[in-house]
């Protein structure tokens, strides 16, 4: 006697193609692999294209700045100039000259009779003679020329002052004695200070026709 709870073979059939059915729909419903990601490279950025110079405009441009800066500096350059010029009017004109008086060592010094040009740059020369009245004196010689101004020179060997110009002779004592120079060299004004050191003093002269030779300023005794 067959069970009747058993299922028939052609119900178990029919079960069999349903789940097959249901396992295909299943293998279609289910979602597909996915593929392995392929890594795209990225593309390359174009280059620019090289730079051909500046743009017209940017040359212009720098045309006419450069143009606007030479005007300006040199408009500046002129007002600067002229503000320059306005101001130098506002100061007198300044003449540099040099000093009139010198130091000339001290008294002790000075041999008689020896002369020397250690101070002819400053334009004397500085003596200890005689004078006229055989006192033992020291002056200041000024080496101007009575002639025409030219610079005598010391000659030992001969013991006189001759100009190189005209020929002019000038004793020790700066009298005129040879050529054509009309007076005596001029003696400037010297002191002893009380240290015991000659100063010249150019600004004041003392000429011999004068009678000026006798004043004591234009000479020191020793
Ligand atoms: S300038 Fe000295 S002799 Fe003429």
């Amino acid at each position: 006697m067959s069970d009747p709870t058993a299922p028939s073979p052609s119900a178990s059939a029919e079960t069999t193609t349903a789940v097959a059915a249901t396992s295909a729909v299943a293998a279609a419903a289910a979602p597909a692999v996915a593929p392995p990601k392929v890594v795209v490279p990225p593309k390359p950025t174009p280059a620019k294209p090289a730079d051909k110079g500046p743009s017209r405009r940017f040359f212009l441009l720098s045309w006419f700045g450069s143009w606007f800066a030479v005007a300006w500096v040199a408009f500046s350059a002129s007002m600067l100039a002229m503000v320059l010029g306005t101001v130098r009017f506002l100061f007198p004109n300044v003449l540099s000259e040099p000093p009139t008086s010198f130091r000339a060592g001290e008294a002790t010094g000075y041999e008689e009779n020896k002369v020397d040009d250690k101070f002819k740059e400053q334009g004397a020369w500085v003596i200890r003679a005689k004078d006229e009245r055989n006192r033992d004196i020291i002056y200041a010689l000024s080496t101007i020329c009575t002639h025409l101004g030219c610079t005598p020179n010391w000659l030992e060997s001969e013991k006189k002052f001759k100009c190189p110009c005209h020929g002019s002779g000038f004793k020790i004592s700066g009298i005129n004695f040879e050529g054509p120079a009309p007076r005596p060299l001029e003696r400037y004004a010297i002191k002893k200070n009380d240290d015991g050191t000659l100063v010249i003093d150019k600004s004041r002269k003392f000429q011999k026709e004068l009678g000026q030779w006798d004043d004591a300023d234009s000479y020191i005794l020793v």
